[in-house]
């Protein structure tokens, strides 16, 4: 098993929020490398998808589970500023810092109640961070409290059958209970097929209502 395999095993097996933040604080100077080694493409899909929804002047956007910034990078080069980045840990944030790219960067849990306000963001942005071993489902119900009514909210979320049901459940529950409702889903792609081909994603794009 390489380095970054046993990164990767070692988030995902995180028992708790404390276990999974040290596993990144550790891993944070090489997990770009590692991540991008492994073909990992959510960032640039994920962009790609947020620039054809949301318009480059939109302010304040939320990137959410930010870790070192690899999702803010490319909409910062579109264009889009007053990005606020939120993570769960220290070390992540500092890589996060160190580009420049965010207007302000603050450690906190998604899930447990978020430190933000409310009615705040235009637009919201989680890639890799609301999935198993990570951010529970309950991560979702924070986002919409803290967009604003007409905010997009764009997110991945793994659709291989590694996948937490409770996860697509809570997405069905917010839209049953006409909190958001889906604008676009891409098509499933494989996350990292160099380093995790069983990991599949879809990007999807909701309304805040
Ligand atoms: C796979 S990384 C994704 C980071 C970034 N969005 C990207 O695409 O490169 C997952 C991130 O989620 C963060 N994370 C895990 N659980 C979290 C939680 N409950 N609240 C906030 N961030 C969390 C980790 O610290 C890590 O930075």
């Amino acid at each position: 098993m390489s380095d970054s395999d046993s990164m990767v095993a070692k988030v995902y097996a995180a028992a708790s929020a404390e276990k999974q933040q040290a596993a990144y604080d550790e891993w944070a100077a090489s997990y770009e490398r590692d991540l991008f080694a492994m073909g990992y493409r959510l960032p640039a899909v994920a962009a790609a998808v947020f620039a054809r929804f949301v318009p480059t002047e939109t302010a304040p956007i939320l990137d959410a589970g930010c870790g070192g910034g690899a999702q803010a990078e490319p909409l910062a080069l579109l264009g889009y500023s007053s990005i606020t980045g939120i993570d769960l840990s220290e070390g992540m944030l500092s890589v996060a810092r160190s580009k420049g790219i965010y207007a302000e960067l603050k450690q906190m849990a998604l899930g447990e109640r978020i430190d933000l306000p409310e009615d705040h963001f235009t637009a919201v942005l989680s890639t890799g961070a609301i999935t198993p071993g990570h951010a529970p489902p309950e991560s979702f119900d924070g986002l919409i409290k803290t967009a604003k009514t007409g905010a997009l909210i764009v997110f991945g979320l793994r659709v291989d059958e590694g996948q937490n049901p409770a996860y697509p459940a809570a997405v069905a529950r917010l839209e049953r209970d006409k909190a958001w409702r889906r604008m676009f889903a891409t098509d499933k792609f494989q996350t990292m097929p160099y380093g995790e081909p069983e990991i599949w994603n879809a990007v999807f794009v909701y309304e805040v209502l």
